[in-house]
């Protein structure tokens, strides 16, 4: 990840970075993160409303910001005190640029400090719900809406005193909740607009969507479809590509896309690295082919990876060696290719890179620390003989399945599982063996078929197995086993950032214990993973 954080610092000129401004981004949302927890939902309800939305660091500088040529700017939330040390600032002319600004909870106690206004750490705490009090005065992004409001707060500071300019829009029973300037179109609320548990938060941010930025509402995955593949072509001019594809939605979305931009120049990889699900390799390859007229090659490294991962316990190292592998293998196909007649230089690799994979992944300055080093990005090294190209960096899940939607693909990539890029490697739990990974690829196996049987595949997040290391006595026939323990792992999620562990009817976890202790060699015990994310994560390494 480090490496593609790096590749967009050193490359300001890169038209996919977030300097550049396609047609339908001109004229959106810049939210720029303190490392709120709901950073990325703001910019996900401003997309819903069809504007579009990037999230940048608080510490992009204005420069960049303008490149955008934003319609407003949000402020997000953070977890900080504005009178914490190391507490995340933007650059303050951030707010002189007559663009108008939305702050929201710390964004609000940041711009109010920075204005001339009063912020002091609170007496009470304010989190969860809170009752909203609307003043009389006129309000650009509160008008319409009735006087007392159901929010969503959390804040350990408060606004005293507003920066001269402002009037006073809202209160809470202990804080300012809402002020505004319209003079200069910077606007405040200590709540939470883009929460559920807020009352008409939709409308309060198409308010200030529409009525303080007028905005338009023309981002569709149409639009991004178009925009992305003009983006991608001068990009990359008439250079050459490969694309790792891994099977899943995301690689394919982005294979796709870089397809139409580029045509015969991009040459996709397909790497069985011997880590994948049962049959998913051939399968898939096929789909490749057959169905998405896509140029495939597929590489058997099976063996390979697995004499890399010999005797590698820890998780983090297994995602490097993997990631490097992986780039050796690209590097050594691609080796192959420009030796081929009519082949230019290849100078980049497309990789499916989504939103909360560069969240979970980088850790920007203030913004959510780095959680593992992982998702399509985590394992690659620093330098690497390719430049990156990633059309979805800005997109959740969802909305790379609608854009597969419009795109046509098949629905059968579009509704699949996510599957971590390091695969069974890191739900496999110690060091790897070739018969372990047998064990794996046949319980899971298991797991999917009977959650497809049962017609849930399409309801939960993901539905997989876990192999651990813990042996147990079983008893079949008149004899007894010591085998080891599969843990079945099924969670439902929006985004992956948050899961639940689903409430699975009795007779589907029947039907899977049943059938992995009966029919998969080796294993005398299944049990049900019942824990949420936070505090766990989805994967088990
Ligand atoms: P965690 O375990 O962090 O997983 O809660 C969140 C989502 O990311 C997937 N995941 C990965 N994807 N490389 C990937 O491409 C990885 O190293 C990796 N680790 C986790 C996981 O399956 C879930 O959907």
């Amino acid at each position: 990840m480090e490496g593609t954080a790096k590749m967009a610092a050193d490359n300001p000129k890169d038209p996919m970075g977030p300097q550049a401004a396609m047609k339908a981004e001109r004229g959106g949302i810049v939210v720029l993160d303190f490392g709120g927890q709901y950073t990325q939902l703001i910019a996900r309800r401003v997309r819903e409303q069809q504007v579009f939305s990037a999230i940048l660091p608080c510490t992009t500088s204005v420069e960049d910001i303008r490149r955008l040529e934003p319609a407003g700017i949000i402020l997000s939330g953070g977890p900080s005190s504005v009178y914490d040390k190391d507490a995340p600032v933007c650059d303050p002319a951030v707010l002189a640029q007559g663009i108008p600004v939305l702050g929201i909870c710390y964004g609000m106690q940041w711009m109010a400090r920075n204005l001339g206004g009063k912020v002091e750490p609170a007496e009470r705490r304010e989190y969860g719900p809170a009752q909203l009090k609307l003043e009389k005065a006129e309000s650009d992004i509160l008008g319409g809406l009735p006087r007392a409001l159901k929010i969503w707060a959390s804040h350990g500071d408060n606004v005293l005193a507003l920066p001269e300019g402002f009037h006073l829009t809202g209160k809470t029973a202990n804080a300012i909740a809402s002020a505004e300037d319209p003079k200069r179109k910077m606007y405040a609320v200590q709540f939470h607009p883009e929460v559920n548990h807020t009352d008409r938060g939709t409308e309060i941010l198409r308010n200030f969507l529409f009525r303080v930025c007028q905005a338009e509402p023309k981002w569709s995955g149409k639009a991004f479809i178009e925009e992305s593949v003009e983006a991608i072509k001068q990009k990359v001019g008439s250079h050459w590509a490969i694309c790792g594809l891994s099977g899943g939605v995301d690689s394919t979305v982005a294979a796709v896309l870089v397809h139409r931009a580029m045509g015969e120049r991009l040459t996709n990889i397909f790497v069985n690295t011997g880590l994948l699900r049962k049959n998913e390799f051939a399968h898939t390859l096929e789909m490749y082919r057959e169905r998405l007229g896509l140029h495939v090659i597929g590489v058997d490294a099976s063996e390979h990876f697995l004499e890399k991962l010999a005797g590698v316990r820890d998780p983090e190292q297994k995602r490097k060696i993997i990631g490097r592998e992986f780039i050796n293998v690209f590097a050594a196909e691609a080796e192959k290719l420009q030796k081929g007649e009519a082949h230019g230089n290849i100078k980049f690799l497309v990789q499916g890179t989504l939103y909360p994979d560069v969240i979970e992944s980088v850790s920007v300055k203030g913004p959510s620390a780095t959680i593992k080093t992982h998702h399509n990005v985590g394992g690659l090294p620093e330098k690497m003989p390719f430049a990156l190209v990633e059309p979805l960096r800005d997109l959740f899940k969802d909305e790379v399945r609608r854009i597969g939607r419009d795109l046509g693909l098949p629905e059968e990539i579009l509704v699949k599982h996510p599957f971590p890029g390091p695969g069974l490697a890191v739900r496999l739990l110690g060091p790897l063996t070739k018969n372990d990974l047998e064990t794996l690829r046949e319980a899971d196996a298991i797991v999917v078929e009977e959650i497809r049987r049962a017609g849930l595949y399409e309801r939960v997040w993901q539905a997989f197995a876990v192999l651990l290391p813990v042996r147990s006595v079983g008893v079949m026939g008149d004899g007894r086993t010591y085998g080891l323990t599969v843990a079945v792992r099924v969670v439902q999620s929006d985004d992956a950032m948050t899961a639940d562990w689903v409430r699975l009817p009795g007779e589907v976890l029947e039907r899977m214990s049943t059938r992995i202790v009966n029919e998969v060699p080796g294993v005398t015990r299944v049990v049900y993973d019942v824990s949420s994310k936070p505090p766990s994560t989805i994967e088990w390494e």
